[in-house]
């Protein structure tokens, strides 16, 4: 300022002597007598480019964030796990992780409601696996086709990748996967001189001699509140029986078929036996890997993330269990619920390029390995199952690529939500007693073939 003063001043003296000492054409004097008009716009221009250029160049500088929610158990195990090592790897971008409820469904409403509202916070977009044929309809989801190969695609768990399409385009990266399983105590099962059950009446009666001898309170732990995690667990069941809830390709719906019926008997007859704590039907996974934890049950029905828990150094259980795919009946195989977790980047993110290299990271062979090794979560790679470190750690992941392998998805519809919560609801109505197995069954299937029906007629 001080510079622009004294400019000033000797300009309009040297304007006066001229004025005084010749008899210049007028024209010439003008310029000059607009020269401190030129000359304040000249350093005010240069002091706001310099200005722009700051904050351009403090901007380009600044971390992109990207947002992205999950169910609260999952945030610790991802920070140390990928999160870290990602940031550490690329300064220029930082994971903003936002904990979310427990159960997989309140995170599926926190999302829905993100974008409902607009345009969502999050950037990249942590899917359970069945909620990707929803996000994908409503237009929420970018897809990720141009920037993966088959060939790529080719290393990871063929159902986990196939839950990641919707009408031929994939959405959704699988970052880890999940598998419903029994849990056992091999030691109580050796002492007594039993083999693992095989049918639904081995676990009742191994439960049920077990009990007997008081060395523990209970045979068996489900999940039974009315949520997510009920319908997961008894789709297990159901297959045991040889049914089926909604076939995708025909839409075809078995909840009434008997079957069903026999599936919600089973499950109503371990309370009815005291095989099952009453309180069975407010559990969610927590609640029963406590108990189980706390060696007061036989069996335990839940994913792989009990294992490193149950197995812990001051676990009352630790190196006592064993795991195996859930029961059936004598003439069935049975089968395990399909989990498991995927990325997704939303439409309406800012930063697509940022979040795919994200997704590229934490799904990459070298940060999976790390990351299963420090949760003992799933993995969605394939080779993980058998590499020699996790192995070394985790001796009984071979035995659980088997059981993913006899895994069985949820129904993969856009109206997915919609179908289990009707299922949820009857279920649950049915379970503790307040309708009968047959009378819920009934309106089960009848309120979900309405809904499926007007979901095509659209
Ligand atoms: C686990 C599974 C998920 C499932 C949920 C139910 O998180 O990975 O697929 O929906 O449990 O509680």
């Amino acid at each position: 300022m001080t510079i622009i003063q004294i400019h000033l001043i000797t300009t309009s003296d040297r304007y006066t002597k001229l004025m005084m000492l010749s008899r210049k054409p007028i024209k010439k004097l003008q310029t000059f007598r607009q020269k401190p008009k030129f000359l304040l716009a000249l350093v005010f221009l240069t002091l706001l480019s310099g200005i722009i250029l700051f904050n351009w160049v403090a901007i380009s500088q600044q971390p992109v964030t990207l947002n992205l929610l999950m169910p609260a158990p999952d945030v610790r195990p991802f920070r140390e796990g990928m999160v870290k090592d990602f940031e550490a790897q690329n300064p220029g971008i930082r994971i903003n992780l936002l904990e979310g409820p427990n159960a997989a469904n309140l995170v599926e409403d926190l999302y829905t409601s993100a974008f409902l509202l607009g345009d969502s916070p999050y950037d990249l977009i942590n899917m359970d696996v069945i909620w990707t044929p929803k996000f994908a309809a409503a237009g929420w989801l970018l897809p990720l086709d141009d920037r993966i190969s088959q060939e790529e695609l080719a290393a990871f768990l063929p159902k986990d990748v196939e839950a990641g399409y919707y009408q031929g385009k994939l959405y959704r990266m699988p970052i880890r996967s999940d598998v419903g399983m029994l849990y056992y105590r091999k030691d109580l099962l050796k002492q007594a001189g039993f083999e693992p059950p095989e049918t639904f009446a081995d676990l009742m009666r191994i439960s049920q001699i077990l009990q007997k001898t008081d060395q523990v309170n209970w045979g068996y732990l489900w999940q039974g509140r009315q949520y997510e995690g009920l319908v997961a667990m008894f789709v297990e069941v159901l297959e045991g029986f040889g049914g089926f809830w909604v076939n995708p390709d025909t839409l075809a719906v078995g909840l009434d078929r008997p079957e069903s019926l026999q599936a919600v008997e089973f499950l109503r007859s371990t309370i009815q036996q005291g095989v099952s704590p009453p309180g069975v039907t407010t559990y969610q996974e927590e609640d029963t890997r406590r108990l189980f934890q706390s060696g007061q049950a036989v069996f335990l029905r839940s994913w792989p993330y009990v294992w490193p828990l149950a197995n812990q150094e001051n676990s009352p259980v630790a190196g006592k269990i064993g795991i195996k795919s859930m029961v059936h009946a004598p003439e069935q195989t049975g089968g395990a619920c399909l989990g498991g977790w995927g990325l997704g980047i939303a439409k309406s993110s800012k930063h697509p390029e940022a979040a795919w290299k994200a997704i590229q990271y934490f799904t990459s062979e070298e940060a999976q390995q790390r990351f299963i090794l420090q949760s003992g979560f799933v993995p969605s790679r394939r080779s993980l199952f058998t590499n020699p470190d996790i192995v070394a750690k985790y001796p009984h992941y071979p035995q659980l690529l088997k059981v993913v392998e006899k895994s069985v998805l949820r129904p993969p519809v856009a109206q997915y939500a919609q179908v289990s919560d009707i299922l949820q609801r009857y279920l649950s109505a049915a379970l503790s007693g307040r309708i009968s197995p047959k009378r819920a069954m009934q309106a089960a299937a009848g309120e979900t073939r309405r809904l499926l029906e007007v979901g095509t007629k659209k």
